[in-house]
């Protein structure tokens, strides 16, 4: 809580270009939170360098990422949307925390031995501290609900026990949050291998929808989209392509699973895949085309961050005092 309202903390990584997964998973729901809770949504990009980044182009994506925060619908004067670095108690708690979480805990997290497979050449501190921060960025604003994907979960119970365990060696000091993981959108799978999730770092462009495709590149992906040999617009066994594919055109429709069923009864997969496409590009359109005006707007998009930052400084600043205090750090 903070002052009579829940708080609502979700961050996303200015790297690689956000998906149609990020979208419909996450970006989409945010804005429901605003009126109902106090709500911060955060550029991660203080995690975007556990691996590699090319400054220019991180620097863009911070840009970018806040952009599409905005253009995806989530209005500045009632969230706080800023960048994690802006607001050093992220890295303040951070270090705290390490010291509050344990090896073993931190070596059975499923994303650092991915991560350390794909970066066997950048296996650094970070990656492996990874985790923490994220347990600061939530528990900072005593942050009651955390919307986040699937595959964020584990991170999210370690943020609680993290919170439990500090809250036990001293006396209640944070807030131990909930996951929010939402209904629609929760599994978008590739369009290229539908057992293997939509990720936005995926080398074969055909597999992922990005929130930024235009029309074209939209409806050309998802024409191309592997299926089964069969021609039943249903979801089933061994049809996992048409069963995600199912799974999109409801995100963006909002139609139930009988309702699309019987769309397409009688009609091939050809022109299901095109009504998808059709249904993405439709949706994707006026993101697409608030993002650019937006972007063309720096300076308005530095005030922005400015002022996100002087908000979240604020709130981040009565956890840490209370902290430090209880830890026996001199004032
Ligand atoms: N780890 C998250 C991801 O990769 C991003 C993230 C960082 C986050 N800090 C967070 C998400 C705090 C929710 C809350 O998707």
């Amino acid at each position: 809580m903070l002052g009579d309202k829940k708080v609502v903390f979700s961050g996303v990584q200015p790297s690689g270009n956000l998906t149609i997964g990020n979208y419909l998973g996450a970006i989409k729901n945010f804005s429901a939170f605003s009126d109902e809770y106090r709500c911060f949504y955060c550029v991660v990009d203080l995690h975007a360098i556990t691996v590699r980044q090319v400054p220019a182009e991180l620097r863009r994506r911070t840009y970018e990422t806040l952009a599409l925060y905005m253009a995806c619908g989530l209005d500045p004067e009632k969230n706080t949307l800023f960048v994690q670095s802006h607001v050093p108690a992220h890295a303040e708690l951070s270090w705290l925390l390490n010291c509050y979480t344990m090896f073993g805990e931190l070596s059975r997290m499923t994303q650092f031995k991915d991560k350390s497979a794909k970066h066997a050449d950048n296996i650094n501190a970070g990656l492996f501290t990874y985790p923490v921060l994220m347990a600061a960025d939530i528990l900072l604003y005593q942050t009651d609900l955390v919307p986040v994907g699937v595959d964020q979960k584990q991170h999210l119970e370690l943020a609680r026990d993290i919170a439990g365990r500090f809250n036990q060696a001293y006396s209640p000091t944070f807030v131990v949050p909930e996951p929010y993981i939402p209904q629609s959108g929760m599994k978008i799978m590739s369009l290229a291998d539908p057992l293997s999730k939509m990720s936005k770092s995926d080398p074969n462009p055909n597999a992922v929808v990005y929130i930024l495709d235009d029309k074209d590149t939209v409806l050309r992906k998802f024409r191309r989209a592997v299926t089964d040999s069969g021609a039943e617009v249903r979801p089933g066994e061994g049809k996992e392509g048409i069963s995600n594919l199912i799974s999109i055109y409801r995100c963006f429709t909002g139609k139930t699973e009988e309702e699309v069923i019987k769309e397409f009864e009688g009609k091939g997969y050809g022109d299901f895949k095109t009504a998808c496409g059709e249904a993405c590009a439709d949706a994707l359109s006026p993101v697409r085309e608030e993002f650019a005006r937006l972007m063309a707007d720096k300076a308005y998009l530095e005030a922005v961050m400015k002022k996100g930052a002087e908000e979240a400084s604020y709130a981040a600043a009565r956890t840490m005092a209370k902290v430090k205090k209880k830890i026996g750090f001199i004032g």
